[in-house]
């Protein structure tokens, strides 16, 4: 290599440009530590730096479109449970695939009760006869809105959202709500929306 200074005073990232006995061309740069890096050796690094982003970017989507992909309808994604008017006021229904009851209350107002047990997490089912949940594990009972009435369970039952949009009830399953209490505002009317 021919003479190759480095001037006092010139900054980091100083390019230079030199020549080698072999008459290539190359340019240097002025490091931190003083040190020169030739242009090959720089472009090994990035295009190094440039493979590894694009297997860090392939690696994501491979792993984004892996992911099971939830069906409108199933658990874990929106139910759409069927026109307001289908459910009178007063009843509990279960809906099996979004593993929820719909209840709507004597007020009109719906809750989308999960079915899980807050105690341990068996599957609660709705007494007609006695209007109300009772868990078959250990007795724990809930009213029709979910509210505890025996323990051993230590809270309600879990709700999800509702989506009431022309008059079509939908749920969203991949959403429950813990609560400690039932209040009021947990109920959703026509028009409204739960959150
Ligand atoms: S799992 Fe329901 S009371 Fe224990």
């Amino acid at each position: 290599m021919e003479n190759c200074q480095i001037g006092a005073g010139q900054g980091l990232g100083t390019v230079l440009r030199t020549t080698l006995t072999n008459n290539e061309e190359v340019l240097m740069s002025k490091q931190n530590n003083g040190a020169l890096i030739s242009r090959s050796d720089f472009l090994k690094t990035a295009w190094s730096a440039a493979g590894i982003i694009a297997a860090l970017e392939f690696g994501g989507l491979s792993l984004f479109y892996m992911q099971p992909r939830l069906a409108e309808g199933e658990f874990g994604s929106i139910v759409s449970v069927g026109p307001v008017d289908d459910f009178p006021a007063g009843s509990v229904t279960h809906i099996p695939d979004g593993r929820f009851y719909l209840s709507r209350l004597k007020d009109g107002g719906f809750l989308a009760i999960y079915q899980r047990c807050t105690h341990l997490g068996c599957n609660v089912p709705w007494d007609q006869t006695q209007e109300k949940f009772t868990c078959p594990c250990h007795n724990t009972q809930f009213t029709a809105n979910g509210e505890l009435l025996t323990p051993p369970a230590p809270r309600p039952l879990d709700i999800f959202p509702i989506f009431i949009e022309d008059s079509i009830i939908k749920v969203d399953t991949g959403n429950p709500i813990v609560r400690q209490n039932f209040d009021p505002s947990q109920v959703v009317y026509s028009g409204l929306i739960n959150k």
